[in-house]
Formats: C-alpha cells, sequence, structure tokens
C-alpha cells in the first residue's frame, strides 16, 4: 500500500504520516529530509546555493539514508548520523535552493522511488509526492493549516529541542517557505489529483489521525468491493 501526504509547512504531515505508518505497520518515508541533506551537505561543502550545476553535484555525491521506522526516524549524511542538524532553521531556509533545482529533483525523485521500492508498503510525505513521485498511490492526502497555527507547532517543536523561538518571526519564514514551494517551476506544491484535503487547524493530533485513519479504511473497504466495516 503507498499513501501520500503532501502539504505546506506545519501542516501536521510528518506528524500524520509517522502515526498513519505506524498505525497500518507499514514504513514511513520523510522525503523532506532528503532536500535538507543535500542542503546541508551544500552549506558544509560551501557550494554556491545558485549555482545550478554545483548543487546537483553535491546531490549526485550526498549518500543520503533513511531509517524507515516511524517511531525513531533517523537521517544519515555520508555515513553521519544529522538527525538533528537537518532540522536546523539554517537549513529550512536554505532549503529552497536544492528544492527548485530540476538536477537536484532528478536525483533525489529517483532516490525517494528506489527506497520506496524497497519498502513496498509506506507512507511518504512531501510537497510533491501525490503529484509527481508516487502518482500511482492508494491514498492521497493534502494537508493544510492557517499560517498563524502552523508558526505556533513550528515554535513548541523548536522550543521542545531548547531553542528560542518568535513565532511573528517564524510564521514569516513559513509563508515565505510555503510562497516557493508553490510558486517553483518544477513540482510546485499544489493539491494533487483526487487527494482528499484535510485542514489540521481545529483538530489536535488524534483527531487528525483519527481523520487519516478512517479516510483510509474507507477507501480499502471500497477497493475490497465491501460496504464500509461495521
Ligand atoms: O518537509 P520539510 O519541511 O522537511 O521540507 C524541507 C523543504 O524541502 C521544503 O521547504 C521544500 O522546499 C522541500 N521539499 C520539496 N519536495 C518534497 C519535500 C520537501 O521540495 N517532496
Amino acid at each position: 500500500m503507498v499513501i501520500t501526504i503532501d502539504g505546506p509547512a506545519g501542516s501536521g504531515k510528518s506528524t500524520a504520516a509517522r502515526n498513519l505508518a505506524r498505525a497500518l505497520g507499514i514504513a514511513y518515508l520523510d522525503t523532506g529530509a532528503t532536500y535538507r541533506a543535500v542542503t546541508l551537505k551544500a552549506l558544509r561543502e560551501g557550494v554556491d546555493l545558485e549555482d545550478a550545476d554545483a548543487l546537483a553535484d553535491a546531490a549526485g555525491r550526498a549518500r543520503i539514508h533513511l531509517s524507515p521506522e516511524p517511531a525513531a526516524t533517523r537521517v544519515w549524511l555520508d555515513g553521519e548520523d544529522v538527525s538533528e542538524t537537518i532540522r536546523s532553521e539554517a537549513v529550512s531556509e536554505k532549503s529552497y535552493y536544492p528544492a527548485r533545482s530540476p538536477q537536484v529533483r532528478e536525483v533525489l525523485v529517483a532516490l525517494q522511488r528506489r527506497i520506496g521500492a524497497e519498502l513496498g508498503s509506506f507512507v511518504a510525505e512531501g510537497r510533491d509526492q501525490g503529484t509527481v513521485v508516487f502518482p500511482d498511490a492508494d491514498v492521497k492526502f493534502y494537508l493544510v493549516a492557517d499560517a498563524s497555527e502552523r508558526a505556533k507547532r513550528r515554535c513548541a517543536e523548536l522550543r521542545a529541542r531548547g531553542e528560542s523561538c518568535n513565532e511573528q518571526k517564524v510564521r514569516t519564514a513559513i509563508e515565505r517557505r510555503d510562497r516557493r514551494d508553490r510558486t517553483r517551476d518544477v513540482a510546485p506544491l499544489i493539491k494533487p489529483d483526487g487527494a482528499i484535503e484535510v485542514d489540521t487547524t481545529d483538530r489536535d493530533v488524534a483527531a487528525m489521525d483519527a481523520a487519516l485513519l478512517a479516510h483510509v479504511r474507507e477507501r480499502l473497504d471500497k477497493d475490497a468491493g465491501g460496504g464500509p466495516a461495521p
């Protein structure tokens, strides 16, 4: 079974994808981590982020490994565990450079499909999973939430890691990232055809998880040719 979850930063994708994967007993594929890992590699190597060829070269050389366990996701870059480092605001902010490069996307889409083929059944989250990477997914979700709520969530995450956070600044950064993700020429963030849209603004995690799981069960029942589960 292949399930995709796309949506803007802070819409609840990661939590939803992880919890759904856990509930269904399948793997979790965090594709944002691949863009973050390439961003980190480029920053560390002093690559000119405006130089598309140099970025593509860095992406081609990056050895990225993701653990598929929804409960304990780790990310390795060239053999080093960078799970925390790639979540910094510096990496978030600069991830737009690799994400807008068609050559980098080609490398990372191939990597994501290779991982998907190895996993077989998984929940993939990102910006282009239902549109470009896994267009034949069994169930596609598109998560949305108000920008102020998304900023609040991002700040809560940062504070939990001991970092300080200004909600207004984070909101501005989130809106800038949204704009870039939605307006880029290649694989822009849009609602995939056939995706189920879920607004998570007023839903807590339990309500969001329940909504997604109910949609998946409904789809599975339909595919099995039966009516809704008793
Ligand atoms: O989801 P996350 O915030 O970790 O993604 C980091 C960045 O990577 C996003 O802002 C986006 O620009 C890019 N991305 C993408 N396509 C994906 C996943 C992430 O362009 N499938």
